[in-house]
This record gives structure tokens, sequence and C-alpha cells, in this order.
């Protein structure tokens, strides 16, 4: 393990003996006001998401391995795990663009993933952010975010005039959380990388996913922008439910900083090799000797 992982770890134990400020699955959780059909989700149990036994192969290679893992309601999961861990088709599972082979999906605990396709997970209310961002450049900022209003065919279908008030409101709240609201009439191509990112991130908001799926969402970023979207990532929790996928052990930590025991998932040939607090999972033999040691 390197100097800093080791520091790092040190860093998390200390903080391993504050006061947790909520419980696992997030008081927060009870925010949980809109759900899309009145009845589809049921968090009752306290999960949002729940994979067990997922299995993918590619001709015969084993890219999911009888996968299980469940993530609570208001929860931010970080899941790491080194290069070909089965982290993206996992999400592709999730979403409905890969069909496991075996193995059963729940959103919350009646909504069976594995019957919808891909546009109605997303309008279910799991949001995905892919690693390269992808906005509409031509467009300013603040209509980007408007025309990811206009795809959602539940407002769509509704009165547009009725609605423009409460649609600005929210236009100008996702400005806000996404700190691009000194940027609201620019161009998106002339945002910086980060930027883009935030945006795109803003543009999954607007439609207030339950659930929001981010691969490598710090890839390419800066230190200064990794810390702002660790930031951002803290700050929807409870609100929404959030599964963070992720390389950059210092954004992890970054997650991780204000709950010690935020649990981190470490993936690897296609199952959880270890799961528990940053710390944990560091001191895990396993998880040095696979991952971190290198
Ligand atoms: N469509 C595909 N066809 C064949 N192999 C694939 C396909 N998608 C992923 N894989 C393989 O499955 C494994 C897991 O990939 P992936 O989920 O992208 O890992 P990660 O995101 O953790 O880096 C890798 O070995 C990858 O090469
Ligand atoms: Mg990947």
């Amino acid at each position: 393990m390197t100097p800093e992982l080791l520091q790092a770890g040190a860093r998390a134990r200390q903080r391993h003996e504050a006061p947790r400020r909520d419980g696992p699955s997030g008081g927060r959780a009870a925010s949980y006001g809109r759900v899309v059909e009145p009845g589809t989700l049921d968090v009752a149990h306290g999960a949002i998401l729940y994979l067990e036994d997922i299995t993918v192969s590619f001709d015969g290679f084993k890219a999911l391995d009888a996968l299980t893992l469940d993530i609570a309601a208001g929860e931010l999961r970080c899941i790491i795990g080194p290069n070909g861990a089965g982290k993206t088709t996992m999400m592709d599972v999730i979403t409905g663009k890969t069909r496991p082979d075996a193995g059963r999906a729940f959103f919350g605990s009646t909504v069976d993933l594995l019957r919808h396709s891909e546009s109605e997970v997303a309008r279910l209310g799991i949001g995905r952010k892919f690693q390269k961002p992808s906005v509409f450049e031509q467009l300013s900022v603040y209509e980007n975010l408007e025309l990811a209003l206009k795809t959602d065919r539940r407002v769509r279908a509704a009165v547009w005039a009725q609605l423009s008030g409460a649609q600005r409101e929210r236009i100008e709240f996702v400005l806000e959380r996404i700190q691009l609201k000194a940027e609201a009439r620019r161009p998106a191509g002339l945002l910086s990388h980060g930027q883009k990112q935030w945006l795109e991130i803003g543009m999954l908001l607007m439609q207030d996913p339950k659930l929001l799926l981010l691969d490598e969402p710090v890839a390419g970023m800066t230190d200064e922008e990794t810390e702002r979207t660790a930031e951002l990532f803290l700050s929807l929790q409870g609100e929404h439910s959030l599964v963070v996928v992720e390389h950059d052990m210092s954004f992890i930590d970054a997650l991780t900083r204000d709950d010690p025991q935020r649990k981190v998932t470490v993936l690897h040939e296609g199952r959880v090799l270890a799961e528990g607090s940053l710390a944990q999972v560091q001191a895990d033999d396993k998880v040095v000797e696979v991952y971190l040691g290198r």
C-alpha cells in the first residue's frame, strides 16, 4: 500500500470515531415524496436497488459473476474496482442496456428492472451519467436544461403554460446546484470539461431521478473540479440515491470525508470482493492485492 493510501486510511480511521449523522439508510430518505406512477416504487424495506446473483457472460467470459448488491434509499454508494471488474456492465444491467443470463434486479421492492426497456427504466426514475459528457454545445446552459425537461414525456403531456413557472424554478434550482448560474447564457461548448460534466448531471437532475448512476464522473477533471463534484454529490444524497463508480481514490476520499462509515464496495472479476468503510476496504488484504497495492 502506498504511503498516501496509508495516510488516507489513518485519516479515515480517525473520522471513524466521529458520531454518525444518519442511519445507514439515511433519515433523509423520508423525503421521497414524488413517485412517477403511484405505488410503483416501494422502498419500505429500505432498499432502492437490489441486485441478486446477476451473471452476464460474453462468449463464456463472466463480466458479472453472481453479483449481489443492495443500495439503501437516499444512500450515496461508492463502487471501486480495477479495469474490467464489471462496473460499467453492472450499470448496463440496471438500466436495461444489457440483459443478464441469470439473477434478479429490483428497483424498490416491487419493480422488476429486468422486465423493462432502457427508456422505461429511465422513466421509472433511474438517471445514468456516462463517462463522456454529451451536452448540446451550440445551445446555452439554460437551453440544455430546458431541453432535458422537454424530453420528459410526463411533462410534455402536461400543459406547458401552466407548468412553466414551476419549470423555470426547477431550472434555477438546478443551475444553483451545479454551480452554473453565472454561465446560464453561455453556449455549453465554451464550458470547461468539468462544467460540461456538471451540466450533464444537471440535465439528469431536471428529471428528478430517484436513483443516479454515475460512471467515473471525475475522469479528466482538475483537482478543484473533482472536489466540487464531491460536494455536489454529497448535497444530492438523501433526496436522491447515488451509485458512484470511480477509479480515483482521492475522489472516494472526498466522498467519505463527511461520513467515514459510508459504505464502499470493491468489485473484482464481476463480484463483490469487499465492502465496508473506506478504511476497512483499504486495509483488506484481498483489496490491496488486486487493486490498491499495484
Ligand atoms: N459488449 C461486450 N462484449 C464483450 N466483452 C465485454 C463487453 N462489455 C464488457 N466486456 C468485458 O467485460 C469485462 C467487464 O467490463 P466493464 O464492465 O466495462 O468493466 P469496468 O467498467 O469495471 O472497467 C471486461 O473484461 C470487458 O472487456
Ligand atoms: Mg467502466
